[in-house]
């Protein structure tokens, strides 16, 4: 029996956002694998999560699949709060985690079968489909131990597409592929976000993300730094303000009183704040004035273009630093 007042016991979440998450955090021991993120991916959108070895790309996509629990935040998936409606949005979600994982001595088509019966009778009838999608028709008898890693990406794909889904949640999809493989991943990409399907995928190579993706999230240490759509983070006429100074945090907070004071980052060495294409030189005069006049020593004032390149370049540069 059926009941249509099921649906409405619901809590509807924004129905624009896919993937929606508030201060979101998960703790290894005494370190935040991700922390307090507020993410926005867009309906229809290919998403791309961006940051370093290490910064946290796996754990949040365990989080928001609920393989791993959060520690803290909330968070939605297709405009349905999870976990607490879990069931209901997974169902229109198809995710690779890590690499996917397969029985090597049975063949693809027979690992999709495997996949198909433990999600809705309709999977079943979407295999020959699936195989046909990636690409891998031809081979769907053949044993997975003989495919290489881009069918193995391939295959996990497939295993996506068996739910019909309407977010595909793809963590390194380019991971293994040669510039071939790459290429097609990201036609198939694209080719879900025409269907109106949404995906997001995480990546630690900017240039794959820039090729592939409408919006983006840049993440270090757990930590989203910047999110937005493409163009906008690209469009390269930003200033970025570097401000070498003592007491960093204590300047941070001196500037984040002030007009200019929204886009503002602590460095090792100081601050960076974001400012607008058309801000006036005085701002810069202004800003050393109430640092100076807060008591902060002032040891450099550098004004770059800032562009997505620039913070990422800043970001990985810190690859293989210790935490
Ligand atoms: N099960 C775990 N137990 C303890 N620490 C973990 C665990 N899983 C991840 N971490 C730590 O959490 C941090 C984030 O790891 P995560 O695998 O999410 O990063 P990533 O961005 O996916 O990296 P990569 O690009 O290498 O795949 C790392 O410091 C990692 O050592
Ligand atoms: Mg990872």
């Amino acid at each position: 029996m059926s009941s249509a007042v099921l649906d409405t016991t619901v809590p509807a979440g924004d129905d624009s956002l896919a993937v929606e998450t508030r201060g979101l955090t998960k703790r290894f021991g005494n370190s935040n694998a991700v922390d307090g993120v507020d993410l926005r991916v867009p309906r229809g959108s290919a998403f791309g999560y961006l940051g370093p070895n290490g910064a946290g790309k796996t754990t949040l996509i365990r989080v928001l699949l609920g393989l791993t629990h959060a520690d803290g935040g909330t968070m939605s998936l297709l405009g349905f709060p999870v976990p607490r409606h879990r069931d209901r949005a997974l169902v229109r979600v198809g995710a690779i985690v890590d690499e996917p994982r397969f029985h090597g001595h049975l063949t693809g088509r027979q690992n999709l079968r495997i996949m198909a019966a433990a999600r809705e009778p309709a999977a079943m009838d979407r295999i020959d489909a699936s195989l046909e999608r990636v690409g891998l028709s031809q081979r769907a008898n053949d044993r997975v131990s003989k495919y290489s890693m881009g069918m193995r990406q391939r295959l996990g794909v497939a295993c996506c597409l068996l739910g019909d889904p309407q977010l595909l949640i793809l963590d390194e999809p380019m991971n293994g592929l040669d510039p071939a493989g790459m290429q097609d991943m990201r036609e198939m990409i694209r080719s879900f976000v025409k269907e109106g399907r949404t995906v997001m995928l995480s990546s630690h190579l900017l240039d794959e993300i820039e090729r592939t993706c409408d919006a983006v999230a840049i993440v270090d240490h757990g930590k989203v730094i910047r999110q937005g759509a493409i163009t906008e983070l690209l469009s390269g006429t930003a200033f970025e303000l570097r401000i070498e100074c003592s007491t960093p945090s204590a300047a941070r907070d001196l500037v984040a009183r002030t007009a200019f004071g929204s886009n503002v980052t602590v460095s090792d060495e100081g601050l960076n704040i974001g400012l607008a294409p058309d801000t006036k030189r005085e701002v810069i005069a202004e800003v050393n004035r109430v640092l100076v006049e807060g008591g902060i020593a002032v040891y450099r004032l550098e004004a770059n273009q800032a562009s997505l390149e620039s913070w990422f370049l800043e970001v990985t540069s810190r690859l293989g630093a210790p935490e």
